[in-house]
């Protein structure tokens, strides 16, 4: 894994970048992946992953629908151009309401953020095996709602394509430099805030 041309901007000191797991540094969104299946029980850890995060009043609001390319009939479904070459397409879809026991509609105040965590949970577990994905939210959430029926009080939030990243040296030099390219991050005192909003938190 290539942390030193991940890594963030030079306004965290070495003994702190030191501290950062691999998972955090060598993370990016690849559009390019191995033509390699995802098997089963590879699978199966990055959804329970996902179960075992943290979520508001246990809720666990987080709803994923799965295509793989080997099952051509969901790839047909889902397949956008965002596909790429994953071996997995899925769409994050969050529960935003439920039912009360009184029969009344309730809307979950943080579903967005505990699927986000969800999310977080699985793209390590996906990161620990070698895998990698990449979050798509120009995803068409009609058409994703009508093909898969999905009920009103839930809502797709974004599409993710998942599978086991290219080596970069097997992609054209100039796709390669872009694909490895490290990203623009915040300033930390851009937005770690101490006394009150905007001034920077005293360790920084
Ligand atoms: C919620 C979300 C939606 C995203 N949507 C898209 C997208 O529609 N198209 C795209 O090319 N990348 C998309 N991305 C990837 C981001 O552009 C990428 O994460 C960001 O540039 C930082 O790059 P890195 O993940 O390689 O560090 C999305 C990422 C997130 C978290």
């Amino acid at each position: 894994m290539n942390t030193a041309q991940r890594a963030s901007p030079g306004d965290t000191d070495a003994a702190a970048q030191a501290l950062l797991h691999e998972y955090i540094t060598g993370r990016r969104s690849p559009r390019n992946y191995l033509d390699r299946p995802v098997d089963r029980a590879t699978l199966l850890s990055l959804v329970e992953a996902a179960r075992r995060a943290a979520s508001a009043a246990n809720m666990q609001p987080c709803n994923f629908i799965v295509a793989s390319k080997q099952d051509e009939r969901a790839w047909e479904r889902m397949f956008q151009s965002w596909a790429g070459g994953a071996a997995l397409l899925m769409v994050v879809v969050a529960t935003m309401k439920v039912m009360t026991p009184k029969q009344e509609e309730f809307t979950l105040p943080t579903s967005q953020y505990d699927t986000g965590l969800a999310m977080g949970n699985l793209t390590v577990q996906a990161m620990a095996l070698g895998l990698m994905l990449r979050n798509m939210a120009g995803i068409d959430r009609e058409r994703i709602r009508e093909v898969y029926a999905i009920p009103p009080t839930y809502e797709p939030i974004c599409g993710v394509a998942l599978g086991w990243p290219a080596p970069p040296d097997s992609l054209p030099e100039s796709r390669r430099d872009f694909e490895l390219e490290a990203q623009e991050r915040r300033p930390l005192n851009s937005f770690v805030f101490g006394d009150s909003w905007g001034q920077p938190a005293p360790f920084l």
